[in-house]
């Protein structure tokens, strides 16, 4: 799976967000180390606080369907952007240092940009 069929994958996803309050469409697609991928979209509430990223999203199906090694995440957004504080501390449970994280706007999805899991959530809390 190439980065480009993954953003394909995010780009779909996004199509399915539910954004009413924000009007932000968010979409993932989570690829695992043995080439399945999981996709997610931001899903928000009228209790704006039980808002759900879509990053997460991703992270929980692919853990409620019994994988836990991934590889990469792309992610596209009405705006590009990196995710939030919670999901960084979310995917790095899972993840290892290198994981790479792809970002783009929806409608620039070749323009992307290319982070590591060390890069954005340097000295992640663990148990201690
Ligand atoms: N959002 C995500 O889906 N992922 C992030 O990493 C940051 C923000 C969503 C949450 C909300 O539905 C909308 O974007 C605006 O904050």
């Amino acid at each position: 799976m190439n980065d480009r069929k993954l953003f394909a994958l995010a780009r779909d996803a996004a199509q399915n967000a539910y954004c009413t309050y924000s009007h932000f469409q968010v979409g993932a697609a989570l690829l695992t180390q043995d080439g399945k991928v999981f996709c997610g979209c931001n899903v928000e509430n009228a209790s704006y606080g039980l808002t759900i990223c879509a990053e997460r999203t991703a992270i929980c199906s692919a853990i409620a369907a019994g994988c836990r090694d991934f590889e990469s995440i792309a992610i596209v957004a009405t705006q590009r952007a990196t995710p939030c504080g919670a999901c960084r501390q979310f995917l790095a449970e899972f993840v290892q240092p290198t994981f790479r994280v792809l970002v783009a706007a929806l409608v620039e999805p070749d323009a992307y940009q290319v982070y590591s899991m060390e890069e954005l959530l340097p000295h992640q809390f663990t148990f201690p």
